[in-house]
């Protein structure tokens, strides 16, 4: 033992002096204690992330520090508007998955963007929207609570209150779907405050009208196959050879003949949702919110405004009245204002235009 140490100290004592320096430095830049762990970035499952709100909410919660999964047969949804996050093909509805995606990572909250969203083909096809909207968002439900997670983000609709009984629809407006998407979108809401009563899940459910706009950075492009709106209908009619616009109406019960829409830009819907999320890990209770640009534009409006941005000419088609098209559709913001400090960032008709027009994939 003796013979080790004064061998150790030779040995040392023949070694060259930057060696002992920088041994002494090593030590002493060694921390005594272990650094604090920084806070891990929380977990949030994005059904239907590749479509277009879905789409630019899971590039907000990446930037915002957020680690995401995305869950998305692309049914309309599109790979390439996919950023940052880790993909997963599938769909909503199948449990066998989803309890496979509950058991890889620790999801810390939900938002749920999958779905069929066109009013139209939901009173020709029921059954489809009934089985995807309500059925498969039941199993996800489940699966939710299967694995111990209980905030939920829903991306709802104003198609819950059907035809307006007053000037701008607040959350008290009474709930009388008109067609089987917004049915749907309600059955949810109605399952949403027995599973919060039942199971203590909590959960924020957003309606809103028309989204649009598109991404301000230009990093992702409004790829979705079909879209009912009408900014990127008209949008696209320029791009077609023979393109044109229907107008359903011009003589409605307002200043031009026109209907009245809510648009509200999809970097607004997408803060929106983010900040309930927050407010729900923060242990707010369950909440509905109507979200609202807090004006209307007719339909000649955004003829116009497209035409004076793309600076094209729209080939328009008059045609008469849909049945059940009220002529104003406004949601009162008032509620997410108080509460969420949430306002419009970008309630310029002109900025939504110019924004999708840059989006036009
Ligand atoms: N766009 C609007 O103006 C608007 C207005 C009010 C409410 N909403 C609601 O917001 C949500 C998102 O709307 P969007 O405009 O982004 O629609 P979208 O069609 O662009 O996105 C929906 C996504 O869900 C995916 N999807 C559909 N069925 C699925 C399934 N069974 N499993 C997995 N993925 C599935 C689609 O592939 C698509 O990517 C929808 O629930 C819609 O009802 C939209």
């Amino acid at each position: 033992m003796y013979k080790n140490l004064v061998k150790t100290s030779l040995f040392l004592l023949n070694l060259p002096p930057f060696l002992y320096l920088s041994s002494f430095l090593l030590f002493f830049s060694l921390p005594l204690y272990p650094a604090p762990l920084k806070a891990k970035p929380k977990t949030i499952l994005v059904t239907g992330g590749a479509g277009f709100i879905g789409s630019h909410v899971n590039k907000d919660l990446c930037d915002a520090g957020y680690q995401t999964i995305i869950l998305d047969n692309l049914y309309r949804g599109s790979r390439e508007a996919v950023y940052k996050a880790i993909f997963i093909e599938g769909d909503f509805g199948n449990a066998h998955l989803l309890d496979q995606i509950f058991k890889d990572y620790l999801i810390d909250a939900v938002m749920h963007f999958g779905g069929l969203k066109d009013v139209g083909e939901s009173t020709q096809e029921p059954i489809r929207y009934y089985s995807t909207n309500v059925g498969s968002t039941l199993v996800l439900l489940e699966a939710m609570l299967r694995h111990e997670v209980k905030i939920f983000v829903f991306s709802s609709s104003a198609a819950i209150f059907g035809q307006p009984l007053m000037e701008n629809i607040t959350e008290e407006h009474p709930c009388n779907p008109i067609n089987p998407y917004g049915h749907s979108k309600l059955m949810i809401e109605t399952i949403l405050k027995d599973l919060d009563k039942a199971y203590g899940l909590r959960y924020s459910c957003l309606r809103y009208f028309n989204a649009a706009g598109g991404d301000p950075d230009g990093v992702i492009k409004n790829h979705q196959l079909k879209n009912s709106n009408l900014i990127p209908i008209i949008l696209r009619s320029l791009e077609e050879p023979n393109g044109h616009v229907t107008v359903f109406g011009m003589d409605h019960k307002t200043f031009d003949g026109t209907c009245i829409r809510d648009y509200i830009h999809v970097k607004d819907i997408s803060a929106a949702h983010i900040t309930v999320m927050e407010k729900l890990f923060n242990g707010e209770h369950s909440q509905n919110y109507n979200l609202g640009n807090g004006k209307g534009f007719s339909v000649n409006e955004v003829i116009d405004t497209i035409e004076k941005v793309t600076g094209r000419k729209i080939n328009v088609t008059a045609s008469s009245r849909r049945e059940g098209d009220p002529p104003k559709l406004i949601a009162s913001s008032q509620k997410a204002k108080n509460e969420l400090g949430w306002e419009p960032y970008f309630p310029s008709l002109e900025t939504m235009v110019e924004h999708a027009w840059q989006a036009m994939p």
